[in-house]
């Protein structure tokens, strides 16, 4: 993905986070807004923290057996757990990678937080190896900053 992309992606996808009616909404919204405009991101879901597990919530694309990851599994568990971006080039050289689908190569995964603490986190696979750039990783962190503002409130623990 070009920067200039990514950045009118990232204006357009805030704007319609703030404007969502409900917090659900919101989440619902980024999630269908990326994977309708980026062909690369072959699934896309958010996770949300429910104690010391990560709940599946809206996502587009086939579904996944991973409806609840524990911290200490998967990357997914691996980037709540760390509080930073994880990115895999390869996810079959990755042992902590969980399979969704036999025709996933890589994935990045953006915790959505406020402050320090871990509200969940935007996971996106791709069908190619290593999709996800620098711009794709500033993009979904600004994505992960919107949404974090619309969901701090709600009580997740
Ligand atoms: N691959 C993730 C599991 C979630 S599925 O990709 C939807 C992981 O390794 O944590």
């Amino acid at each position: 993905m070009t920067p200039e992309l990514a950045s009118s992606l990232h204006a357009a996808i805030a704007a319609e986070v703030e404007a969502a009616p409900t917090p659900e909404h919101a989440l619902e919204a980024a999630v269908r807004r990326l994977a309708a405009s980026v062909p690369a991101y072959t699934w896309v879901g958010i996770y949300l923290l429910d104690g010391r597990e990560l709940v599946l919530g809206p996502f587009v694309g086939k579904p996944s057996p991973h409806t609840r990851i524990p911290l200490d599994r998967g990357i997914c568990g691996a980037a709540a757990s760390s509080g930073r971006t994880i990115v895999v080039d390869d996810v079959n050289a990755d042992p902590r990678y969980l399979a969704c689908s036999l025709e996933t190569r890589s994935e990045i995964v953006v915790p959505i937080k406020a402050g320090d603490r871990v509200l969940g986190e935007i996971d996106i696979d791709s069908d190619q190896p290593a999709a996800f750039g620098d711009s794709d990783r500033r993009l979904l962190e600004g994505v992960a900053e919107a949404l974090a503002r619309r969901i701090a409130t709600r009580a997740i623990s």
